[in-house]
């Protein structure tokens, strides 16, 4: 942040801290901060840094233990970085969290959100100019190869964003980089490829534009080669940079918004390759080169986030408020888009490309985690809908596979964060092969609504819990509205539609009354929670809900969970049943009934005792049941709408009866931005 108003180091301190506490929801395991040391006789800056490995808290605790907190800062403008890191390279520890320096002076300072690809050539070039590497980490080679190249600069007055410019263009991978300095005092410069970020913007006056221009530089650097025969040219920054307010302004740097909401809800969001600068508290920001394609301007946008949406409010957990927000997050993904009156659905973000859709080859639907299983779930459902091939993809095996993709391929990219690596680079794979893209993502202004050429925003509010539990069911119900925006025209399908659609009316009171199972559910928490494994099977509608429940399972109770189609029951999996084994079936009044009672018999024959999830109507499964759980009936291809939350609340018991953190599951993050 930049303030030209003078704060105390506790409220400097503060705003650091609360932002880093917002964005732990995605789980981190470790932080830092650095920012500008008390004025000495001298009045000469220093930088601060303090790291710590753990809870945001611990770093918290550190800061306020060294600090003269109450002391005012002399500095007319001040800016402070940090950050959490979730390990990529390096193990979780002080010295391999962020910042990262360039030397014990700490001349240059940097924060990054990424993997950088090449950092093994780069930390082999600058050891050989004798910089000494303290971390194990890719991101340490940035703050030494700027101040390489401030060492090298050929002018007096290169500016700081010269310098990231030369640096960035050294970097391969995926970034987004927050740069401090000593020698660029009260500067601050952000840059990013790959990896989100935002700029807030708050403001007490009215600012002197709502478009920031985008502004290139004069001299060309595209002759510079590599680092080590770089030249340095003088750059007149007077012509780089544009004022955004004259009076006071602060600025905000983020990889998410919810970092920095509660300050103000006024952002802009940069792109690939962007190189904004803060300078004497004005924004700027240019990039390399001119191209067609560019937009000109960045405009600052105002974001609709509450910040009590990201609250816990009375649950113990956010896992568990997710859960039970579910009646109106379904609400909030259909409105205004389903006219139950007319039967007829209208996605705002597809109706320019309907035709083109109609027209297609095939839908590959992509993401990974929970939001692939949306995709399992709704395949069924869409292949009947739209009659066409339906293919759906792991984004990384997708990738893997270089899977042949054409002009008439129509690809879905779903995705909660819509910033996942895997899922954003299958995107940009199929966008280079020319096939019309769609996502279906949580996040309004996330990379994969804004590279995507049209998309579904699902409403289901900020999700915060690791294990995602809301944004399941709204990708879910957003898939099956595509399927009946899709078949409107289809007189065979009408009747069909018309039971969809009736279905989707009646869905938020079932899973209201789905929830009130949870003391049902608690009891049988109690009975599993000490056991090492659970197996999860059905098959049909319902499979999706296995994978799905046996995932929540894993990411937060650490138990073993498997996710089984039933049909493969006899190919493997019955190995495993015996009277000790815990098995959950999946059993609904729907097409694959009678499939599921010939799995059912298996498992009992083997002496299996199988908790069962059935329709309350049903009276054959219960006979061969050691417990059930009785879920409301639904139209076939909704019920893993109803089915899944019993696991999802399974999972949440399990977890905090066995002692665990439900929102910040070991060795997981809520938005995987790297490969
Ligand atoms: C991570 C999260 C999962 C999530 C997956 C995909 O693994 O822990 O909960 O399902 O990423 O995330 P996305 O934001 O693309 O839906």
């Amino acid at each position: 942040l930049n303030y030209r108003v003078p704060r105390t180091r506790k409220e400097i301190y503060e705003t650091l801290i609360k932002g880093l506490q917002r964005l732990e929801y995605r789980g981190y395991d470790s932080a830092g901060v650095a920012i500008d040391g008390n004025n000495n006789e001298d009045k000469e800056r220093f930088i601060k840094l303090v790291k710590k490995r753990g809870k945001v808290k611990a770093l918290e605790e550190e800061l306020y233990k060294q600090d003269d907190l109450d002391s005012k800062t002399d500095f007319e403008t001040h800016f402070g970085i940090a950050h959490t890191r979730w390990a990529t390279h390096g193990v979780p520890s002080a010295i391999n969290s962020h910042p990262q320096r360039s030397d014990k002076g700490n001349e240059f300072v940097v924060i990054h959100n990424g993997i950088i690809t090449n950092y093994k050539d780069l930390r082999k070039f600058l050891e050989s100019k004798g910089y000494e590497f303290e971390s194990e980490t890719d991101t340490e080679t940035i703050p030494k190869l700027i101040k390489y190249m401030y060492d090298n600069r050929e002018s007096e007055d290169t500016s700081f964003s010269a310098l990231v410019e030369r640096v960035i263009q050294q970097l391969e991978g995926a970034f987004a980089l927050v740069f401090k300095s000593i020698h660029y005092p009260g500067e601050a410069v952000a840059t990013r490829r790959g990896s989100p970020l935002l700029i807030g913007v708050r403001s007490k006056y009215k600012l002197s534009t709502e478009q920031i221009p985008v502004l290139y530089r004069t001299c060309n650097i595209e002759n510079v080669k590599n680092i080590c025969n770089s030249q340095m040219k003088r750059r007149d920054s007077s012509t780089c940079l544009h004022a955004v307010g004259d009076k006071a302004v602060e600025f905000f740097f983020a990889s998410d918004a919810s970092a920095i909401i509660e300050h103000t809800n006024r952002v802009i969001f940069l792109e690939d390759d962007d190189i904004a600068a803060v300078t004497d508290g004005k924004l700027s920001i240019h990039r390399l080169k001119r191209s067609a394609s560019d937009d000109p301007s960045r405009a600052i946008q105002t974001l609709q986030m509450e910040l009590q949406q990201i609250m816990k409010g009375n649950f113990s957990a956010f896992m568990q408020k997710e859960i039970f927000e579910q009646p109106e997050s379904v609400v909030n993904t259909m409105r205004g888009r389903v006219n139950f009156e007319s039967s007829t659905v209208l996605l705002g973000g597809l109706k320019d490309h309907l035709k083109e859709i109609r027209r297609c080859r095939r839908l590959i639907i992509i993401g990974c985690g929970t939001s692939y299983h949306a995709a399992v779930a709704t395949r069924q459902v869409l292949e009947e809908l739209t009659e066409l091939p339906v293919m759906v993809e792991l984004a990384s095996d997708f990738l893997d596979r270089n899977t042949p993709v054409f002009r008439d391929d129509v690809c879905f990219f779903i995705s909660q964060s819509g910033e996942t690596a895997d899922t954003l680079m299958a995107l940009r794979y199929c966008k280079e092969r020319r096939a019309l893209t769609v996502g279906i993502t949580n996040t309004v202004g996330s990379s994969i609504s804004r590279e995507t050429d049209c998309g579904v925003h699902i409403n289901a509010g900020p999700e915060i819990g690791v294990a995602s539990t809301k944004a399941y069911t709204s990708q879910f119900v957003s898939l099956v509205m595509f399927g009946l925006m899709m078949s409107e025209d289809r007189i065979s399908l009408q009747k069909r539609r018309q039971e969809i659609i009736s279905g989707l009316k009646s869905l938020p009171e079932m899973i209201k009354e789905v929830l009130s199972l949870d003391e049902k559910i608690h009891d049988l928490a109690l009975e599993l929670y000490k056991q090492r494994s659970l197996l999860v099977m059905g098959r049909g509608y319902n499979y999706a809900t296995c994978l799905e429940g046996a995932l929540k399972i894993k990411e937060i109770t650490y138990m073993h969970s498997e996710g089984i189609l039933a049909g493969e029951l006899k190919h493997g999996p019955l190995a495993l049943i015996d009277k000790q084994m815990p098995v959950i079936m999946v059993i609904m009044k729907d097409p694959c009934f009678t499939k599921c009672q010939n799995a059912l018999q298996q498992v009992t024959a083997r002496q299996g005792r199988p908790i069962i999830l059935c329709s309350k109507e049903d009276t054959e499964s219960s006979k061969f049941a050691y417990k059930t759980i009785e879920l409301p009936h639904t139209v076939d291809c909704l019920q893993g709408v109803l089915s899944v939350i019993p696991l999802q609340l399974l999972s949440f018991h399990l977890a905090v009866l066995r002692g665990y953190d439900v929102d910040f599951p070991r060795n997981l993050a809520k938005s995987v931005t790297v490969e």
